[in-house]
């Protein structure tokens, strides 16, 4: 595992899409795994503006959410489809058809868990898959406990995960209380991992995650058996690493 300190979230930001750029220039017809939350926000206006500069071209790249709210609509403006179109993809040149996000709108849900696993197989794999991290150590919305064989499958959130998220609802009780999310199988499956981290609030779970025991109870913690992954965390979220 590499791990790259940095000073704060605007360099994290700047060396993740550095990453991310060198991997689209090196494969133009390259699937990019991506994240929501907020902490790739940065990454992404970055990459916007490398792609305004005619520095990187998305035509040919293939993109796949982590995951997705189970009920809401694409335009809705708290799910996925809607941060992912208004952050980074109508602000770039990635063919809409090749942007693939977990559809929470279906209410098949073994349906659509299998339909969107086939299309990650269909499409070669995943060449870089960028993660953020949960307070609790979920990835996508792999909570504690999830088994570590689980493909793209229906999650229910937990407490903690619904209130570090509701700061995006009006209420807590608009936060949806299940999603559809790649499963720690598939993200295992990734070609290459880069996880990004910023704040203190961040540093205890980091440190459970890449120092300590490999847990279904820490869902990131599995990433220590990946043979290439790479965490870019800023110095309050990397103190203990
Ligand atoms: C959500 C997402 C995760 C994300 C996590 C951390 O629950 N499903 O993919 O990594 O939040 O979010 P933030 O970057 O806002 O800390």
């Amino acid at each position: 595992m590499r791990i790259i300190k940095v000073k704060d979230y605007e360099e994290m930001s700047r060396k993740t899409a550095n990453i991310i750029s060198a991997q689209v220039i090196l494969k133009p017809d390259c699937v990019l795994g991506l994240a929501t939350g907020s902490t790739p926000i940065g990454t992404y206006k970055q990459l916007i503006e490398w792609y305004q500069k005619n520095d990187i071209d998305f035509c040919e790249v293939t993109t796949f959410n982590l995951d997705e709210y189970v009920g809401l609509s694409f335009d809705s403006n708290q799910s996925y489809h809607y941060y992912m179109n208004k952050m980074f993809f109508s602000q770039i040149n990635v063919d809409m058809k090749n942007a693939h996000i977990p559809d929470g709108m279906n209410t098949n849900a073994a349906e659509e868990c299998r339909r969107y696993d086939e299309k990650i197989r269909s499409c070669g794999g995943i060449d870089l898959q960028l993660l953020g991290i949960g307070l609790d150590g979920h990835i996508g919305f792999n909570e504690p406990g999830t088994s570590f064989e689980l493909g793209t499958h229906c999650a229910t959130l937990t407490e903690s995960t619904i209130r570090a998220n509701e700061r995006f609802f009006e209420k807590a009780e608009n936060v949806p209380k299940y999603a559809y999310t790649m499963g720690m199988k598939s993200i295992m499956q990734a070609k290459k991992i880069l996880l990004i981290a910023n704040g203190e609030n961040k540093a205890q779970i980091l440190r459970e995650a890449f120092l300590g025991q490999i847990t279904p109870q820490v869902p990131a913690s599995i990433l220590q058996l990946h043979s290439d992954v790479t965490l870019i965390v800023d110095e309050a979220s990397g103190k203990f690493l």
